[in-house]
């Protein structure tokens, strides 16, 4: 689709663009049954390895860093309890998946062509448009964890800046199931900090502005299933825990520009071997 001028003046005013109906029922159903189906052929362990907190955190950012990667499955926090087990059957116990399927599965990589994401991404400045990252989440019903308050190129870095998140309702994204919530204009604060790989293998926050959120309140994108919410990489946005009984599944894609420099150490090195 071609983005009216309106809608580029509207995104570079707010940091952000609502484009409803942007995906069809049939595309909607074809990545939600998908994503069953790999849920579906994922074994968890049934009870997770007892590790002490520094293994266990050593093993935990090995398999976030692989996911770069590959397709990878996380958990809702409250869908483990303290001793290991699962508190709720797998299919409500994924909180995401991700973060390479556009580029390893075959039904997201056709999706996301047919959507032409890169097109849109042009359009709103990038010269070259890269998809770095993707993720199916699912914010399920009664224990969806929240998001905190956070800017996507935290997690993205380009040097310049130049990440656009697109942001896919697959079913209706209300206040009760959790839907986003972003702060109008606030992609002209500058950048608060950087998501980045540590000398010691891990990952680490480094602080690059530290002056507090802005005070003002947050605008509430309701929308309905099949619309399409773009947010600018500066764009700080939240969401809240679903404690509804509707689950509140999304995919969402990300986009750099790569005539940009991508640093060595941002935590996402999809060409490496990790
Ligand atoms: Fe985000």
């Amino acid at each position: 689709m071609m983005l009216s001028l309106k809608q580029v003046e509207d995104y570079d005013q707010q940091g952000f663009l609502i484009i409803k109906d942007f995906i069809s029922g049939s595309q909607r159903q074809a990545l939600m049954q998908h994503a069953a189906q790999l849920i579906d052929a994922f074994e968890p362990q049934a009870k997770r390895s007892i590790f002490t907190t520094d293994e266990q955190e050593r093993s935990s950012d090995d398999y976030f860093l692989k996911s770069a990667s590959n397709i990878s499955f996380f958990f809702e926090a409250k869908a483990i309890d303290n001793e290991g087990n699962f508190t709720v059957p797998k299919h409500q116990s994924i909180n995401k998946i991700g973060h390479a399927q556009h580029l390893l599965d075959p039904v997201y990589k056709n999706i996301v062509k047919e959507l032409d994401f890169a097109n849109i991404g042009r359009a709103l400045g990038i010269v070259q448009p890269r998809a770095v990252q993707s993720m199916h989440i699912f914010k399920q019903p009664s224990i969806g964890g929240e998001v905190g308050l956070h800017q996507d190129s935290t997690f993205l870095y380009t040097q310049p800046k130049s990440c656009i998140g697109f942001w896919l309702a697959l079913e209706d994204a209300t206040v009760e199931n959790g839907c986003l919530q972003a702060l109008p204009q606030g992609h002209k604060i500058p950048l608060k900090q950087r998501f980045k790989l540590s000398k010691n293998g891990g990952t680490e926050f480094e602080c690059l502005d530290n002056t507090p959120w802005p005070k003002a309140p947050l605008a509430l994108l309701e929308v309905p299933a099949g619309t399409l919410i773009i947010l600018h990489g500066q764009l700080p946005h939240y969401s809240a825990a679903n404690t509804s009984s509707k689950s509140r599944q999304a995919f969402t894609l990300h986009l750099v520009d790569d005539t940009c420099d991508y640093p060595e150490d941002n935590w996402l090195q999809p060409l490496k071997t990790l």
